[in-house]
């Protein structure tokens, strides 16, 4: 059994996507959003998302490998699957489930700037710190960690855990689950 503990629980979760919702909505008073979610990991963050905003929304995902194993990153991000509605200015808020190192992110801010959006900003749901080698400018952050193996809502350990409601550290990321 791969031992875990909840880090962030359903009703913690949901309270912060409320609170970053109506911040996301005032903020974008008066203008359409492009909501561009980072698969696989932001699915189920941007579907609860996107449902508490209040402002007229549009979604499309990007799809992004970067090479290297979990631990280690070589550096290389390239797209597996790139948006299919124009960006061309629009207001474009990507949104992630997590930023560790940040060359993912890095990589796409530079991409979708080439497409001339109107505005570009960010919202992760958790900002894990100690691996940060480039820093990316988070405009909306749900939860902020220093370090820890995450999995559930949307974050995955080889594709398991990714379904699970709450967030969970992974005290044995060796363990057979
Ligand atoms: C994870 C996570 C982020 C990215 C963080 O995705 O969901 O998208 O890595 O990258 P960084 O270390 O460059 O900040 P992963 O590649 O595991 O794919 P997945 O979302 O399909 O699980």
């Amino acid at each position: 059994m791969t031992q875990k503990k909840v880090i962030f629980s359903r009703r913690q979760i949901a309270q912060r996507v409320e609170e970053l919702a109506a911040q996301i909505s005032r903020d974008y008073t008066g203008r359409d959003l492009l909501l561009v979610g980072i698969l696989k990991g932001a699915f189920i963050f941007l579907a609860d998302l996107a449902r508490a905003l209040e402002v007229p929304t549009q979604v499309d995902f990007v799809r992004l490998m970067s090479y290297g194993t979990s631990t280690e990153t070589s550096g290389e991000v390239h797209i597996t699957k790139d948006v299919e509605l124009p960006v061309q200015s629009r207001h474009v808020l990507v949104v992630e489930d997590i930023v560790d190192v940040g060359l993912t992110l890095d990589f796409l801010l530079g991409h979708l700037a080439s497409h001339k959006p109107a505005s570009l900003k960010i919202c992760c749901l958790i900002d894990k710190r100690e691996r940060r080698q480039v820093e990316v400018p988070l405009d909306y952050v749900g939860f902020t960690v220093e370090r820890g193996f995450l999995v559930g809502y949307g974050l995955d350990c080889a594709e398991k855990f990714r379904t699970l409601p709450e967030v969970y550290e992974i005290l044995e990321p060796e363990g057979e689950g």
